[in-house]
């Protein structure tokens, strides 16, 4: 079976992952960011990684996932909220849609540390304000800053070798 592994990541979290997931994959696996990804009508199975961007997948993930037709397929993102909270679990949910013409055999989530810079900008807005810094969304930014850590990378690692047993 030939499978490639395709991701995208804007600030290294979910390449992080990627590179967890690269070690127990098929040897022969082809391993590419999406952006320069070859064909994906070459491969048997196409495992997709991207990162949650205003509760979506980001958009060149978007972009990429609905070129992708009746293809054995995998998903694994990273996001800020934990993929167990309410968020994360509507995260996961939407993303799973996005599978429909495929045959999604597996997936994997886990948080990832925010952008410095994002948290600068809500940081900005005025309290009330629905992105404003609060000490509870501060503590979650703390906890994501850990992440994705060697527990999510072993998790990872297991999921996908499971996957290709
Ligand atoms: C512009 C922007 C929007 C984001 N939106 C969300 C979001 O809606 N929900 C969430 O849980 N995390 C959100 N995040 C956090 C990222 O999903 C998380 O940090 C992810 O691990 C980034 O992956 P990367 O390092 O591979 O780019 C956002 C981050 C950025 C920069």
């Amino acid at each position: 079976m030939k499978v490639l592994l395709t991701y995208s990541s804007r600030t290294g979290n979910t390449e992080k992952v990627a590179k967890a997931i690269q070690e127990v994959v098929p040897a022969d696996t082809a391993f590419s960011q999406i952006s320069g990804a070859p064909p994906p009508e070459e491969f048997d199975m196409v495992v997709v990684g991207f990162w949650i961007d205003k509760g979506k997948p980001n958009q060149e993930a978007l972009d990429y996932l609905s070129t992708l037709k009746n293809k054995k397929t995998a998903f694994f993102c990273t996001m800020g909220a934990h993929p167990d909270s309410p968020h994360g679990q509507k995260y996961i949910k939407e993303a799973r849609t996005l599978f429909q013409e495929n045959q999604l055999v597996g997936e994997f989530a886990c948080q990832g540390k925010i952008d410095e810079k994002l948290i600068e900008t809500f940081k900005a807005f005025p309290p009330g304000h629905p992105h404003a810094l609060t000490e509870e969304s501060m503590k979650r930014f703390e906890i994501a800053s850990n992440h994705p850590d060697e527990a999510d990378l072993d998790r990872a690692r297991e999921t996908f070798r499971e996957i290709f047993q």
